[in-house]
């Protein structure tokens, strides 16, 4: 996702933004830009595509004065990634400069209001019409500190933002709301960042900032207030231990533990401007699709993890989309001349966007004409490019290479698609829409509990040379899914069911050596997973359940370990079994010595058939 980097100081701050952008590189992103004040005025530089190409134009500006500025790289939400939308963004009178991370939800009313009041924009982003208003809101306000914070005010969902304004030439003003920033302090010296490893090399001194805080940054003085009535607070720094590597993956052993623990952010982002109040009503917002005409049938594409995250979702895209799906391994559909007719579409899903077997079966389905909807993580990869239509999930870049988080912000991306296509239809399900948007909250609270009781778990069971994972309904999803990450990274043996498949065969593996790993949550098929659970107690299988209420009824059976999961809405339980099934892989290998983040023969990105 975006990264943010500003600097007050002694130094020269261009050379300085710039190795700062490229210890962001790793979050993604496809334009980059900086701002500083020169003589007066705010330059911008900015451009499309890798840092080397700003770091070129960079080259043919006099920079070397500045001993302040800010930087951004973007990946595109609001607009292409074109230079016009690339950060910095100006105001209408070019005096101040912002970068900004996350999504302004009501900017377009704002943007109405300025456009009425005569402001011309330069870019189809929220962040430039954040620019504008702090410009306009400056003419009621006695200080830069009070109009940032007026503008911020009238700002609704998650930003990170830091300003500079030409008459203030060594002051950086930053603000966060939902999205990652916080401050280095150095000695004379003063950053802001998305990240710790933009600033690593020069102080390790960290200053958290909150949300709702604000920040006033100077070379040998920063200060921290409340964005509600800028009464100054003090705060914490802490020290950081970390070199460079580590603190790339956020203090966390590895990236893997990393992608699975930042899930409730990418819930957030993958939310953020997509599922909106309007009117107390919830409205989905998937402009991308505005134009299509809405599929008859819908053909689902992928592999792996990208597979299993289509399959949790056929049963909402059939039940609340209202739109008949099929699936396919991508590697099968491209060989079996599969029927498209007229009005179906093919939605490919892939992390990478480069998975050669599905960007076959994409180009096969160009071929028969077949409209395709790509939903992807990476920007500008072959797939996005190359569907006619590109959902973006925004999980930031996956380093480990088993899938984790793009898996989850895959089924955030198919639940607002199913309810997406509800409304269309006219319909809409306020329940799921409600507990989507409280689901970063509600998991954020379990995941501690999930990781340590992950990790009893991996002690225990360790030994075991196979795994059963069963299920029905969408925790079949799952069960594919924990069988497939339990093998990739600890390589136990491991097999994905759907519960009711036991007694066609597998179930004559079961013995004491053999444990099985059920998906026992609250929902209409929790009694026949329970019977499925006492088939397999009665030839003495070993059971782990992963339970809600219902789990007291699995206890009185005598199943031996029973994994709790708070209540919640049918489809949002998936969220919550999700990262236990992932936590308990990683704990096995981790607790095995394997090589967690990448296992064995495998690669992250499968461009080859
Ligand atoms: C498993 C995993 C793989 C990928 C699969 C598809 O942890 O990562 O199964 O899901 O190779 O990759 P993408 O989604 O990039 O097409």
């Amino acid at each position: 996702m975006c990264g943010i980097i500003g600097y007050a100081g002694h130094r020269p701050a261009i050379p300085l933004l710039l190795e700062g952008l490229h210890h962001l590189e790793y979050r993604g992103y496809d334009s980059a830009g900086v701002a500083y004040p020169l003589g007066g005025k705010i330059q911008v530089v900015k451009s499309a595509g890798k840092l080397s190409l700003l770091e070129n134009k960079i080259a043919g500006y006099p920079a070397q004065l500045a001993t302040a500025g800010i930087g951004h790289t973007r990946w595109a939400t609001h607009g292409l990634p074109v230079e016009c939308n690339a950060h910095p963004h100006l105001s209408q009178n070019g005096r101040i400069a912002i970068v900004h991370n996350g999504i302004i939800e009501n900017f377009q009313e704002i943007k109405d209001e300025l456009a009425a009041r005569g402001h011309v924009f330069a870019s189809e982003t929220d962040t430039e019409v954040l620019a504008h208003l702090i410009e306009e809101d400056k003419a009621q306000c006695s200080s830069w500190l009070e109009a940032f914070a007026s503008a911020l005010k009238r700002a609704h969902g998650a930003y990170a933002v830091a300003m500079i304004a030409a008459d203030e030439p060594d002051v950086i003003y930053a603000a966060r709301m939902s999205a990652p920033l916080l401050l280095g302090t150095g000695t004379g010296e003063c950053f802001v960042a998305s990240d710790i490893p933009a600033f690593l090399s020069y102080t390790r001194d960290v200053v958290f900032l909150e949300d709702g805080e604000i920040a006033r940054l100077q070379k040998s003085r920063w200060e921290v207030f409340s964005l509600n009535d800028l009464k100054k607070l003090s705060k914490k720094v802490d020290h950081i231990a970390w070199d460079m590597q580590a603190a790339a993956k956020d203090g966390y052993r590895h990236f893997m533990l990393k992608e699975i623990m930042e899930q409730p952010r990418v819930i957030t982002d993958c939310l953020s401007g997509r599922l909106v109040r309007e009117g107390g009503a919830w409205k989905v917002r998937l402009p991308e699709l505005d134009a299509l005409p809405e599929p008859s049938h819908l053909h689902i594409v992928a592999c792996g993890t990208s597979y299993n995250a289509g399959l949790w979702s056929r049963n909402l895209l059939e039940n609340i989309g209202g739109i008949p799906v099929d699936l396919d391994i991508a590697s099968e559909f491209r060989y079996r001349a599969p029927l498209l007719r007229k009005g179906e579409a093919v939605l490919v899903i892939s992390q990478s966007g480069e998975t050669a077997d599905t960007l076959a079966a994409l180009r096969l389905a160009k071929e028969k004409e077949c409209p395709v909807i790509g939903l992807c993580n990476v920007v500008g990869s072959s797939i996005a490019r190359e569907s006619d239509v590109v959902l973006y999930t925004q999980a930031g870049p996956e380093i480990s290479v088993a899938s984790t988080k793009a898996m989850c912000s895959q089924m955030v991306m198919l639940t607002l698609l199913s309810l997406y296509f509800a409304q269309r239809a006219g319909r809409s399900d306020g329940e799921l829409a409600d507990a989507l948007s409280s689901l970063p909250e509600q998991l954020s609270s379990i995941l501690p509990g999930l990781k340590n009781r992950a990790e009893q778990l991996a002690v225990k069971y360790s030994a075991s040379r196979n795994f059963f994972y069963l299920g029905r309904g969408q925790c079949y999803a799952l069960a594919l899914e924990g069988a497939l990450k339990l093998k990739e990274l600890s390589y136990i043996h491991a097999e994905g069911y759907a519960s009711g498949e036991m007694k066609h065969g597998p179930i004559a593996l079961i013995d004491a050596q053999f444990p099985t790993f059920a998906l026992a949550l609250d929902n209409e098929l929790f009694y026949k997973v329970q019977s499925n659970i006492q088939e397999i107690l009665a030839r003495n299988g070993r059971v782990i359940a992963l339970v809600q209420a219902n789990g007291e009824k699995l206890a009185d059976l005598g199943v031996e370990d029973l994994w709790q999961l708070p209540q919640a809405h049918p489809v949002i339980s998936g969220f919550l079994a999700l990262p236990a099934l992932q936590l308990f892989s990683y704990a096995t290998a981790d607790y095995l010595g394997k090589d967690v983040d990448q296992p064995r023969n495998l690669a992250k990105s499968v461009t080859v058939e």
